[in-house]
């Protein structure tokens, strides 16, 4: 066991898109722990889009995190220490311990994590919170039956590319929007997405049309800006839009340029009878159970499938967040902290 702890804190917040600036490296010593308490030691770091909106002081439905403090993040750690008897050197869990080595934790929250059902890594991406974002919003929210159109961005990421498989088990035309042809590919081949479209592409508005001959049943909305753009007009009657996130905005300073396009917009979900409604994952905590099962059950019988993206070392975290942000990354973005 080292005795530092490094940690990367938010220095400053971001004007736009996040620099390396942003972020800065320190190291303490490594906490020690009381009675109830244990060591936990960082194996994984999860990267997710939703960290752009902690470095923010922008009213949001969390807490930012304070210039100086350690970045937030869903972590998988081992306990190196312990004085709690529910938790023994060598576990395994899902923790909650940010962007830095070392944390201390009073048990609160653990989620024990055990190797032999699953690699403990697919905790923050497939069976974890991206899977869970996945699995509830469009269940619940996008509601697919056989025949329907689905279409999903930032399709190669965990959670279009879960929201794409499940929709094709559930009967689906599924079209994947993602940025470049190697990705575009993957979805197709690897996962069976019907038909894929680069973002990046001069005609996309045209080629996500022909893509959709029926029409857009569900509009799984990630990413917002130029794709709901082109996604809007082909919108079906009762077409539903569950919104996960706008990724395409997160760095925006100002609104876009333009005529104020609310009420075309409120027009179309009256005459359509269009349901677009936003969701927080955690609003829908109590099928957690649910969700388990019947991941686990697909990706044990080989009908789903997952990617991850890894990034070794903490030091590099800032980096392969800004890249996320950006589409760098091709799967679930993981840094390994240690192994
Ligand atoms: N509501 C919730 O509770 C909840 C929970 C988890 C995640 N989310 C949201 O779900 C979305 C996906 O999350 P994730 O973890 O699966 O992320 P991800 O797909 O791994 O990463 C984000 C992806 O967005 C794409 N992207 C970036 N800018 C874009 C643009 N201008 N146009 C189109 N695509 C763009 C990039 O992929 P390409 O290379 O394909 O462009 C990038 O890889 C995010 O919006 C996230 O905030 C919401």
């Amino acid at each position: 066991m080292s005795d530092v702890n490094r940690r990367i804190v938010l220095a400053s917040r971001p004007e736009g898109e996040p620099t390396p600036g942003n972020f800065r490296l320190e190291t303490a010593p490594v906490p020690s722990i009381g009675p109830g308490q244990v060591l936990l030691r960082t194996r994984w770091l999860s990267l997710d889009p939703y960290m752009r909106g902690r470095m923010s002081a922008a009213k949001s439905y969390a807490t930012p995190v304070e210039v100086g403090d350690v970045m937030e993040g869903g972590t998988v750690s081992e306990v190196v220490a312990s004085e709690n008897p529910d938790f023994s050197i060598g576990a395994l869990v899902l923790s909650h311990s940010g962007w830095q080595d070392y944390a201390v934790s009073d048990g609160k929250g653990l989620r024990r994590l055990d190797p032999d059902v699953a690699p403990v890594s697919t905790a923050l991406g497939i069976l974890g919170m991206p899977g869970m974002t996945a699995y509830t919003g469009l269940l619940n929210i996008g509601q697919p039956k056989p025949g329907e159109t689905l279409v999903v961005a930032a399709a190669a990421g965990p959670v279009g590319s879960l929201v794409g498989q499940i929709a094709r088990l559930k009967g689906c035309h599924t079209v994947g929007i993602a940025g470049g042809p190697e990705k575009c590919r993957y979805l197709r081949e690897d996962l069976g997405f019907d038909a894929t479209i680069d973002h990046r592409a001069p005609d996309f508005a045209a080629q996500l049309e022909r893509a959709c001959p029926q029409g857009i049943d569900i509009y799984f909305e990630n990413v917002g800006g130029a794709v709901w753009d082109a996604v809007f007009p082909l919108l079906n009657e009762f077409a539903r839009v569950p919104v996960c996130g706008l990724v395409a905005q997160y760095n925006a300073t100002s609104l876009p340029e333009g005529p104020d396009r609310t009420p075309q917009l409120m027009r179309a979900i009256l005459t359509k009878r269009l349901t677009l409604r936003g969701f927080i994952v955690r609003d829908f905590a109590t099928q957690r159970d649910e969700f388990v099962r019947d991941v686990g059950a697909w990706l044990r019988a080989g009908q789903i499938r997952y990617k991850e993206d890894v990034t070794e070392g903490l030091e590099r975290a800032p980096e392969a967040f800004i890249g996320m942000l950006k589409g760098h990354n091709f799967g679930k973005t993981l840094v390994r902290v240690s192994s």
